[in-house]
């Protein structure tokens, strides 16, 4: 444990901590599985190994029902224990999937061959396929995901990420920029692309994603991960889904107050994996803190107090759906954790308001029973956030976190 200072503030305990200088054993941030794609806002795994260490017991079970990349399942599983993990962005299995992959398939390069001579074929149910890909392109993708579709679960793993992100890169897309969003250098790229040997370039690229997934799962499987229970909930709207059953921890991050919407952020992702507009429209109306949500008393003096510091009722909207949202979550899905709750938030602020979320939180919880026992603050280093100037929540350019709390509540009595 590496606390560097210890202050009280408030009635509450908050203690400072380097969670990535806690595991010896898991020596960076981007160690094997935990960093195959780049989902934003993603726990370090040093924050879950750190809670499995310090206060889970054996033949526990550890509950994210906002999975997002699945760390918490992917931690889980080094340290032997059981795991569920829910999220609206169906990402979450294919991710998962990937992670957990023990074994190289060996004749994946074979495949790869087998690949280029396949007949065939899978497009995207998506209106606007051609606005985001070049004619030229569509029968070397189709054939690619044609055939990768066609393959049994452990070699399709090994195919899936790797296609994805090639086939972004061939897309007209600007990588950099999480939205779909097609820049100046983008359509530039693709002009490029076009008038080389581009098909010899995308069978060069996914066989390089490919070599770089297997050093990744190969780095993993040192931290030897368990054969532990799993379930995983892709397309879950926490909102209205309950738990019908105990479980012993739950770790997790809701979305951010100014967070951008991952649904439509990773939906040219989503068609290639099949899944069809109206779904993916649908999933994009639920994502917290952009939808509508009932009201929801909330029992915390600095939630009022804060509210009452914002004036445009936009704004104002916007961190009510937002506080309905998660405490009616975290009220509604507490009732079947056991032992503990630990949530994870950064601090936010609307215009010029400071909005200590996780204060917010632990004030509601305490009046369900819950236990404060500390708050660690973590300091943010290079974590892979959404890259956007301007803030989409207030239209003011972003202050970016620095910090991120880590609360921890144990159930009393
Ligand atoms: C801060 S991220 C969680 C990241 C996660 N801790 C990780 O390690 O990748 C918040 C997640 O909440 C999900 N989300 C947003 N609205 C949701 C909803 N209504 N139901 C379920 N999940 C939702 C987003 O898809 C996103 O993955």
């Amino acid at each position: 444990m590496n606390i560097t200072n210890e202050t009280a503030t408030n009635s509450d305990k908050k203690i400072s901590i380097l969670f990535r200088n806690t595991i010896p054993e898991i020596p960076s941030t981007t160690f094997g599985a935990f960093a195959i794609y780049k989902y934003p806002a993603k726990f370090i795994p040093q924050v879950i190994a750190y809670v499995l260490r310090e206060y889970a017991q054996p033949g526990m079970t550890i509950f994210d029902p906002f999975g997002g990349y699945g760390t918490v399942g992917i931690v889980s599983r080094v340290y032997g224990y059981d795991y569920e993990l829910w999220d609206l962005n169906p990402l979450i299995k294919t991710i998962h999937d990937t992670a957990i992959i023990s074994k190289i398939e060996m004749n994946a390069w074979q495949l790869l061959e087998d690949m280029k001579k396949s007949q065939l074929e899978f497009l995207p149910t998506w209106s606007n396929l051609a606005y985001w890909f070049p004619a030229e392109f569509m029968p070397v993708l189709a054939k690619t995901w044609g055939f990768v579709n066609s393959l049994p679960q452990e070699s399709k793993a090994m195919f899936l990420i790797p296609l994805i992100k090639t086939t972004r890169y061939f897309s007209c897309s600007d990588e950099k920029i999480h939205k779909l969003y097609k820049s100046k250098q983008s359509k530039k790229k693709i002009e490029q692309l076009l008038q080389t040997d581009w098909q010899a370039k995308f069978y060069t690229m996914l066989k390089k994603q490919m070599e770089t997934l297997m050093k990744k799962i190969g780095e993993h499987n040192q931290l030897n991960p368990k054969s532990v229970r799993c379930s995983i909930k892709p397309g879950v709207d926490v909102l209205e889904t309950n738990l019908d059953h105990e479980v012993n921890i739950m770790i997790t991050s809701p979305p951010y107050l100014q967070a951008q919407e991952y649904i439509r952020s990773t939906k040219l992702e989503l068609f290639w994996l099949g899944y069809d507009e109206d779904y993916i429209r649908e999933l994009s109306k639920k994502e917290i803190p952009y939808r509508k949500v009932k009201e929801f008393e909330i029992h915390s003096e600095k939630y009022h107090q804060c509210r009452a510091g914002i004036i445009e009722e936009h704004l104002k909207e916007l961190y009510d759906r937002y506080f309905y949202s998660i405490l009616t979550v975290f009220s509604n899905l507490s009732q079947n954790v056991k032992d503990y709750m630990f949530i994870f938030v950064g601090p936010a602020q609307i215009r010029t308001t400071p909005i200590p979320i996780d204060d917010i939180i632990v004030e509601h919880l305490q009046t369900l029973g819950w236990y404060h026992e500390v708050t660690f603050i973590d300091t943010i280093v290079g974590r892979s956030m959404f890259q956007s100037k301007i803030n989409p929540a207030s239209g003011f350019a972003d202050s970016r976190m620095k910090t991120e709390h880590l609360i921890v509540m144990k159930r009393q009595g």
